[in-house]
């Protein structure tokens, strides 16, 4: 089974390591603006408006979208998915999986994660470098948990919601949809839907337009 990476950016060559890493053949990666591949030996294939002859060429191939923004990772998804690719996961060897981990098509889990017994991580997640997510959390699609932000048991996050870089999350928390938690921030209260909080304790700083 091959994989074609979807972004050719500094996102997409963290997958592509991680793919490597787990002996994966990797076809090439499609990207809509950049046409120079960010790996000499693997080519970018084409755009996403090229998907029928790339199609053609990997009917078997599983594809990922690398793109760390949630929301464009997103639409690119949906636009994908109405073509019926097969959506693969990444999970780099050195990440430890508990015993009864869910995990839903299209998501990467990075070097040095730690998701504990019992979590259930949804579609096209990303689980960035060293984060850790604790037993029976609760990760829904498209969510990005940054490098080094750190879920206690029992933590819910809503679809598209980003944990910044450093941040960390009391046990039981509820974070909304959509909702940014700033970098270094620490949440000890349910944060709604569509924020960006930052601080410790975090706190609303504004709404999240993006
Ligand atoms: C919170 C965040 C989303 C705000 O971004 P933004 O809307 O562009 O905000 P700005 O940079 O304009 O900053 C607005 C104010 O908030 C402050 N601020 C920004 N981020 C902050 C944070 N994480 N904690 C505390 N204060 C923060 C800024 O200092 C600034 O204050 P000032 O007006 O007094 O100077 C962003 O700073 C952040 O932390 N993003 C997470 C990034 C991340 O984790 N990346 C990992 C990618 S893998």
């Amino acid at each position: 089974m091959s994989y074609i990476i979807v972004g050719a950016g500094g996102h997409a060559k963290v997958i592509f390591d991680i793919l490597i890493a787990q002996q994966k053949e990797i076809e090439g990666f499609i990207d809509d603006y950049c046409t120079e591949s960010p790996i000499e030996t693997v080519p970018v294939l084409g755009t996403t408006d090229q998907m029928d002859g790339i199609l053609d060429n990997f009917p078997e191939s599983k594809y990922i979208v690398a793109i760390g923004s949630n929301r464009l990772r997103k639409s690119l998804v949906t636009k994908l998915s109405s073509y019926s690719v097969q959506f693969g996961t990444a999970i780099h060897p050195a990440a430890v999986i508990g015993s009864g981990v869910q995990m839903g098509d299209g998501s990467v889990i990075m070097a040095n994660v730690v998701v504990n017994s019992g979590a259930v991580i949804g579609e096209h997640a990303i689980l960035n470098t060293a984060c850790t997510v604790d037993h029976e959390c609760i990760l829904h699609d498209f969510v990005h948990i940054s490098p080094g932000a750190h879920l206690a048991g029992n933590v819910k996050v809503g679809s598209e919601a980003q944990i910044g870089i450093g941040a960390s999350v009391i046990q039981g928390i509820e974070i909304g949809a959509k909702t940014v938690v700033g970098a270094g921030a620490c949440v000890v209260r349910d944060l709604p839907p569509n924020i960006v909080a930052v601080g410790c304790p975090a706190r609303k700083m504004k709404t999240n337009t993006k």
